[in-house]
């Protein structure tokens, strides 16, 4: 028997047994003619005792231990004088009478330890390593128990999971393809999927009404703190369903793994915005309704009066931080450089403090009269002691995504977006289409086979700009955890649909001709949706980015740093694939 416990599992009833520990050492400690080692796995940290006086020669040895070596070591359990209440075995230790090192360890590049003095890239370099240390362990195992319950909650649903193909053609879902070339078929390339997409809705023709997939997904797009080029999606499809069938399903999966994974329980049915709300009031599509600041727009108050930069304005409108009045004059500049960095690109803001008589103070103080400042700290029900900050622009869409990032601002600095606390929300009624300035054409915003509100239909006809989707996304935090749609079962409606988004029926055959022709074999009326499982993972593990939860994750170039991940491929390589490289310099 190589152990007969874990490094977590003994406790003070265990004492006066004899056991084996297996295990890595995370430290050696010497004092006086004893030697003190903890030994670590994946469970947990136990004490082993030596002791010089009983027996020099194993306490010798025990010296020579260093970080990270694998030993076993057998002895007895023992109570602790000085007990440890930092953790659960911290009771007992083990008093060893026999030490086998299984495997000496070379000096590791940065202590594993909950406090790490490894940076980022030496500790994405050494990953395996990093994956010892307790914080990242703890997300995997949190992963874990979160695919085992979305499996126990499909399953108990009726759900059956079903694997489809990686090496497939393109799929649209808005990103660029990663592509694969095939030595078989000289000069050409699969793309890997961006989503199941059109692999689920076919298995929706073929009869199995509730699918699901835990299942990898890839997409050569810019990443961010919750983005990877290749993730995990909670692939979900349903047939003979409605919008409120698909929400209401998923609401309970959701609320499900908020109980089990966080122990929160969500009684109330989650709130759902229109997606035109959203924007008009949080300036996003996906809001972070754990705080208020709701933007009130201001062009019947402030423009007129001949401040120009609001007269020439196509938007005004601001948000009022609750008691942040005492701003001081670095703090206001502070948040004016925020605004005006290139990323957000607001020319400058406005602000107002509401003073302890109700008067307001502001910065345009001399181009209103009080009565117009008190008309515009009515219109956002200030108090004293409130801050109200404003921004205008000539693009009221551009204009409310820069008064969003001032409010997630704000509420970073006020404390109030708090990683323990969880607003969900159903963001609905997407629209169909937005107008792609690089493509210069409309463009699906969910994807091509969404299906369209039914009383929009007529709209495609003679305002396509103005249809609304049976598209939904669901929101926690400000994070966009998941999203689908009802899908277009019918293929005249789906050739429409191509149509507007100027394909020319060879191309939309081309491309998309395998699902049309299966729509013409009987397609039940279906729709679905797709979580992101690193999205769940770090909201529930409160983490800041998605690659923490992900055990070999890529940096923000893409790269792989501990496998150096893209190479080059030899030239024999390239030669039985046809590939010619050809780069610059
Ligand atoms: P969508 O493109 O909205 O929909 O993706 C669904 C969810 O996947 C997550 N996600 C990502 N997570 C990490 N890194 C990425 N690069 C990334 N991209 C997306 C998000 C998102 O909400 N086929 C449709 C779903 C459907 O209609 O059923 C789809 O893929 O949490």
């Amino acid at each position: 028997m190589f152990r007969s416990h874990t490094c977590g599992e003994l406790r003070l009833a265990d004492a006066g047994k004899s056991v084996t520990l297996a295990g890595w050492v995370q430290r050696v400690r010497k004092m006086g003619g004893m030697t003190f080692v903890d030994l670590r796995d994946r469970y947990g940290i136990t004490q082993l005792v030596f002791n010089a006086e009983v027996n020099a020669e194993l306490c010798e040895r025990a010296n020579r231990l260093g970080r990270e070596y694998v030993v076993q070591a057998t002895g007895a359990v023992s109570e602790r004088s000085s007990k440890n209440a930092n953790i659960p075995t911290g009771d007992v230790e083990i008093i060893v009478s026999e030490l086998n090192v299984l495997n000496a360890a070379q000096t590791p590049p940065f202590t594993i330890e909950d406090n790490t003095d490894g940076g980022d890239d030496l500790r994405m370099k050494y990953r395996y390593l990093d994956l010892r240390r307790n914080a990242v362990r703890k997300n995997l195992e949190l992963r874990h128990r979160m695919t085992m319950e979305v499996r126990r909650y499909l399953d108990s649903k009726g759900f059956l999971e079903v694997e489809t193909p990686m090496l497939i053609g393109s799929t649209p879902e808005g990103a660029r393809d990663f592509v694969v070339p095939s030595r078989m078929n000289p000069g050409q390339f699969y793309a890997l999927p961006q989503s199941p997409q059109t692999l689920k809705q076919l298995l929706m023709v073929s009869g199995f009404d509730r699918y699901f997939q835990i299942v990898k997904c890839f997409r050569d797009e810019d990443l961010r703190a919750d983005r990877q080029p290749e993730f995990t999606q909670i692939d979900c499809e349903m047939s003979f369903v409605e919008q409120e069938d698909i929400i209401r399903t998923f609401e309970g999966m959701a609320k499900h793994l908020f109980k089990e994974l966080r122990g929160v329980e969500l009684a109330e049915p989650f709130l759902r915005m229109p997606w035109a709300d959203a924007m008009k009031y949080y300036g996003s599509d996906k809001p972070d309704l754990r705080f208020g600041m709701k933007f009130v727009e201001l062009m019947d108050v402030m423009k007129g009066s001949g401040f120009s930069v609001f007269d020439n304005a196509a938007y005004i409108g601001g948000i009022c931080a609750e008691g942040a009045a005492n701003y001081t004059r670095k703090q206001l500049d502070q948040l004016t450089e925020f605004v005006k960095r290139p990323q957000i690109g607001a020319k400058g803001m406005v602000y107002a403090r509401i003073e302890a008589d109700g008067t307001v103070k502001s910065s345009v103080d001399k181009f209103y009269s009080q009565e117009t400042l008190q008309k515009m700290k009515e219109a956002f029900g200030a108090k004293p002691g409130d801050l109200i900050l404003i921004l205008s622009g000539d693009d009221a869409m551009k204009t409310r995504k820069q008064l969003c990032e001032l409010r997630l601002e704000m509420g970073n600095r006020l404390g109030l977006r708090d990683k323990n606390k969880f607003a969900c929300l159903w963001v609905v009624d997407f629209p169909m289409f937005e107008w792609s300035e690089e493509e210069g054409r409309l463009m699906a915003m969910h994807h091509p086979f969404t299906h369209p509100k039914d009383e929009d239909i007529p709209l495609l006809d003679t305002n396509p700009a103005a249809v609304r989707a049976d598209a939904y996304d669901m929101v926690v935090n400000g994070v966009e955890v998941g999203g689908g749609s009802i899908r277009i079962h019918d293929s005249a409606l789906q050739e429409k649909m191509f149509e507007i988004l100027g394909f020319t029926p060879e191309k939309a055959q081309e491309q998309f001709g395998f699902l049309m022709n299966a729509f013409k074999f009987g397609a039940p009326p279906h729709g679905g949706l797709a979580y992101g499982l690193d999205r769940w993972v770090s909201l529930f593990a409160g983490l800041d980015s998605i690659r923490d939860c992900i055990a070999f994750p890529k940096n923000n170039s893409g790269r792989d740093v501990m496998l150096d991940a893209p190479g080059c491929l030899d030239q024999k390589q390239l030669d039985e694939l046809h590939l010619k490289v050809d780069i610059e310099g």
